[in-house]
């Protein structure tokens, strides 16, 4: 029996696995934020001759990135990536995704903007039917926490701030709890329209193009046809 931790090793690998051979001496690569991804970065270090860059999701990222050797470029500097790589809180079996337990939202959702591709990288626990049971991270402009929190109220949720914790943007983080959402991706444009939310852990209107999902009899790949 695999442990959680080992399952988000063999996610990591399958990743390195499918990402080495897509990789050119000039290519950049999108590297998201979090547990599974940290595993990651730390198989990539060995081939970070293979590759011209990375363009990091947050401040952790950077910092391990760039301790295993890997050369960050800021997005300004980078007109397109092809494969973004990120781990995610809930991932169903159309792509889509919530994201942002590690409070990194909002630069994953624009660095995965970019990418031509997002390679989702999730132990089984987080392979779900319908998402709604982790909590949705909300960023929000500070001097907005009230008012959205009482337009997330009017809409069914719970919102609860993320105490002693600031974005690396400087905002807040309200996790909700309480969400169903029978269509992700006009609940996310839903919550794209309030005034003062930054961005939303929905990654629905955009999802992921490939999910490799590790289990106990081993990775499968989700992908949708396009
Ligand atoms: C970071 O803000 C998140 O979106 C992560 O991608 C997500 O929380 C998955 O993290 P783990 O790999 O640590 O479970």
């Amino acid at each position: 029996m695999f442990s959680q931790d080992q399952l988000k090793q063999q996610a990591a690998q399958a990743a390195l696995d499918y990402v080495l051979p897509q990789l050119q001496p000039d290519s950049v690569l999108g590297v998201g934020t979090g547990s599974t991804v940290d595993r990651f970065i730390d198989l990539l270090a060995a081939h970070s001759g293979d590759f011209a860059a990375a363009v990091s999701s947050s401040e952790r990222s950077t910092q391990r990135l760039q301790a295993a050797g890997i050369r960050v470029l800021d997005l300004n500097e980078v007109a397109s990536l092809a494969l973004y790589v990120d781990g995610a809180d809930e991932v169903d079996h159309e792509l889509n995704m919530v994201k942002g337990g590690g409070g990194a939202l909002t630069r994953e959702k624009i660095v995965a903007s970019v990418a031509d591709r997002f390679v989702c990288i999730v132990d089984d626990s987080k392979l779900v039917r319908q998402l709604g049971r982790f909590p949705l991270p909300v960023e929000v402009i500070p001097l907005a926490r009230e008012a959205v929190a009482r337009q997330i109220r009017s809409l069914g949720g719970q919102p609860r701030l993320r105490e002693g914790f600031t974005t690396d943007n400087g905002n807040q983080i309200l996790d909700v709890s309480g969400l169903t959402y029978d269509d992700p991706a006009e609940f996310e444009a839903v919550l794209n329209n309030i005034p003062g939310i930054v961005c939303c852990g929905l990654f629905a209107i955009s999802g992921a193009h490939v999910a490799l999902v590790a289990g106990q009899d081993g990775v499968s790949r989700l992908e949708l046809q396009d």
